[in-house]
């Protein structure tokens, strides 16, 4: 862990450094509230890890870096609404410590305060291909949370629709996240490509992980509701896989549960045993564990610096996450 320090401080202290104003405090109170929560700060720190990969110091690319991290947080804030999440990092959501509306707008001045980010990049940097592959990448998100929510009403989602949507949802973001810092170090196609390439395997992986951590991880140490996709129908590997495997009889019980819309703490209980029965949560990890891998090898068109170490030793960390 102690690798990652350095670039979690740097995060932590441009974030504490972003001036928000102190009024109208419904828009900024929630602002401050998300942002100063106990975050990984994945997404910038893996921007600063591809600028130092590519051979550019870190620093140029940390308007870049806060950029990500303000829509990764953005896209919390909304997300929340749209999956009825009461917690969110340990603490509660912004729609229920506020209300939705301040949450729907609060979340929107953060993305555009996202967007501005990116006009304190050096002038060298270039602006418009950095702009171009943000704002598709955000629009990449939108296409992933909407498919998202509407495969909550559909039992026969497909493996491949799930990968995606949360190639979408997830791992977009994550992929912008590595190429801006590649942009940032002028890095050519080939690295871009390779890094693209990186951040949609760890990104999927992420996502996988992230439907296992739903039901296995202590809610404590997760900061979110054990079972919230449950809960909410949503159609995650897990699921998928238990609708395919199940028999016929748990099956039909499933489908009754998920069309009734009604499920139950008793229900949610039922259905974390049988992905245990089934092998469901083994096997959705074997799966995480190829993409994570897929990614490792991706890294591997990258000569030997201690930034690529870092990236390698932040995969490996990722896969052993709790939170
Ligand atoms: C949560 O992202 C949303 C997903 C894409 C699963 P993180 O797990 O990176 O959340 P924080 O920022 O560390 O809280
Ligand atoms: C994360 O999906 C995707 C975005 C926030 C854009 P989830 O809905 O699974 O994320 P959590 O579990 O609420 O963090
Ligand atoms: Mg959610
Ligand atoms: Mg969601
Ligand atoms: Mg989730």
């Amino acid at each position: 862990m102690d690798f990652l320090k350095p670039y979690a401080a740097l995060i932590e202290s441009e974030i504490h450094q972003l001036q928000l104003p102190g009024t109208p405090e419904t828009l900024y109170a929630p602002q401050r509230y998300i942002l100063s929560s106990k975050a990984k700060r994945v997404r910038p720190i893996l921007t600063l890890m591809a600028a130092g990969m590519c051979g550019e110091s870190i620093e140029k690319s940390i308007p870049a870096a806060l950029a990500v991290e303000l829509v990764h947080n953005f896209s919390l804030i909304h997300d929340d609404i749209m999956d009825q999440a009461d917690s969110r990092r340990g603490n509660a959501t912004v729609h229920v410590k506020w209300d939705a509306s301040t949450a729907i707008l609060s979340g929107d001045g953060m993305l555009i305060q996202a967007i501005l980010q990116l006009q304190n990049l050096p002038p060298d940097v270039d602006y418009k291909k950095i702009n171009r592959i943000f704002l598709n990448g955000i629009n990449k998100v939108c296409e992933g949370q909407a498919s998202d929510m509407e495969f909550e009403d559909r039992l026969d989602v497909t493996t491949d629709e799930y990968l995606e949507m949360i190639s979408g949802k997830t791992a977009a973001l994550i992929a912008v996240s590595l190429v801006m810092g590649g942009i940032c170090a002028k890095a050519d196609d080939e690295k871009l490509e390779a890094l693209n390439e990186i951040g949609y395997s760890l990104g999927k992986a992420f996502q996988i992980q992230d439907d296992i951590l739903d039901v296995i991880a202590d809610p404590e140490k997760f900061g979110k509701r054990k079972g919230g996709d449950i809960y909410e129908g949503k159609k995650t590997y897990l699921m998928l896989q238990l609708l395919e495997h199940c028999n016929k009889d748990d099956k039909n019980w499933l489908i009754n549960c998920l069309k009734n819309k009604t499920i139950n703490d008793d229900d949610v209980l039922r259905i974390i045993e049988l992905y245990e029965s089934y092998g469901i949560t083994d096997e959705a990890k074997s799966v995480m564990n190829q993409f994570y891998a897929k990614a490792e090898k991706a890294l591997q068109l990258f000569e030997e610096t201690k930034y690529k170490g870092d990236l390698s030793k932040l995969i490996n960390f990722l896969k052993n996450r709790e939170y």
